[in-house]
C-alpha cells in the first residue's frame, strides 16, 4: 500500500546510476526523484508506481535555495547520485571551472543533506553517497574532480560521526568506471572509445545501494568499493 512505503529521495535521478537506483527501489518506496531536468523527472515519475519529482539545481542553490518539499518531513533514504566531471590540467583550468565542479559535487550535496537532516533524523534514515575510486589517487588532468570527491569523502565520514547518535547512518560507495553518460564524456576527453563491457553497469552500482539497505540491523556498511572485473592485460 502506497501510504506505508518508506520514503527515498534520489538526487541525480535522471543520470545513469540515479536511474538504476530509482528503478530498483520503485516497487518498495515512495520516491522523490530530484534533479534539474524537470521534464525528464516528470516522465520518470509518471512511469513509476509511487513517485514524484523535485526540481533542484545543485549548481545554483544561491539562486533558488534548497526548498525542501513540505511532504518530506520523514526521509528513510537519501541517495546522492548527481555529479559532474571536468578534465583539464591545473595550468589550464580556470577557477570558474573548479567552482562549478565543487558546486555540484560538494556544496550541493552538503546543502541538500543539511536541509533534509530533520526528515532523516525523524525516520532514523540512511544517507548513501555515490563517490568514486578517484579518491585513491591524484590523477593528472582530473584534479578538480578528484579534489571534490576527496572533500565529499570527508563530508560523508564526518556526517557519519556526527549523526550516528541521531540514528542516521551514512555510507559512501566508491565505484570505478561505470557505463553512463558521464563515462562517455570522460572517454571523449581521454581520446579513447567508450567500451561499456569494460566498465561497471549502472545497475551494479545500484546493487551496492541495495546491499547497504539489506544489511542486518546490527551491521552498518560504511564504505563500499566496486571495480569492474575487466583488467588490462
Ligand atoms: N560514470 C562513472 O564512471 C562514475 C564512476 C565513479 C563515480 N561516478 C559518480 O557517480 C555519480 C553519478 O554519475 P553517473 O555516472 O550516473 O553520471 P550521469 O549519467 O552523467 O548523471 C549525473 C547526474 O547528475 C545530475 N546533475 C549534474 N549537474 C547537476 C546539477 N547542477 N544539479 C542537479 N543535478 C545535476 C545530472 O542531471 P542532468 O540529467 O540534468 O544532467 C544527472 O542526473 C556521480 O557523482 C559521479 O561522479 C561515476
Amino acid at each position: 500500500m502506497a501510504g506505508h512505503r518508506p520514503v527515498a529521495v534520489i538526487i541525480g535521478a535522471t543520470g545513469g546510476i540515479g536511474r538504476a537506483v530509482a528503478d530498483g527501489l520503485a516497487d518498495r518506496y515512495t520516491l522523490w526523484l530530484a534533479g534539474r531536468d524537470e521534464a525528464a523527472l516528470k516522465t520518470m515519475a509518471a512511469a513509476m508506481p509511487d513517485a514524484c519529482h523535485w526540481t533542484i539545481d545543485l549548481a545554483a542553490p544561491e539562486d533558488t535555495g534548497v526548498v525542501v518539499p513540505g511532504e518530506l518531513t520523514s526521509v528513510d533514504l537519501l541517495v546522492h547520485c548527481a555529479g559532474v566531471f571536468e578534465r583539464d590540467t591545473i595550468h589550464d583550468m580556470p577557477e570558474r571551472k573548479w567552482r562549478e565542479v565543487f558546486a555540484v559535487n560538494l556544496f550541493g550535496v552538503v546543502e541538500v543533506t543539511r536541509n533534509l537532516l530533520p526528515g532523516l533524523r525523524a525516520a532514523q534514515g540512511r544517507v548513501i553517497v555515490v563517490n568514486s575510486t578517484v579518491v585513491t589517487g591524484a590523477p593528472a588532468g582530473r584534479a578538480a574532480y578528484a579534489a571534490s570527491k576527496q572533500a565529499l569523502r570527508v563530508f560523508a565520514e564526518a556526517l557519519h560521526t556526527e549523526e550516528l547518535g541521531n540514528g542516521v547512518r551514512v555510507t559512501s560507495i566508491y565505484p570505478g568506471r561505470v557505463a553512463t553518460g558521464m563515462q562517455r564524456a570522460v572517454r571523449r576527453t581521454e581520446g579513447g572509445p567508450f567500451q561499456p563491457d569494460r566498465y561497471l553497469a549502472p545497475e551494479s552500482v545500484a546493487s551496492a545501494v541495495f546491499s547497504v539497505l539489506s544489511a542486518p540491523p546490527d551491521a552498518h556498511l560504511t564504505e563500499f568499493v566496486l571495480q569492474p572485473v575487466w583488467h588490462r592485460e
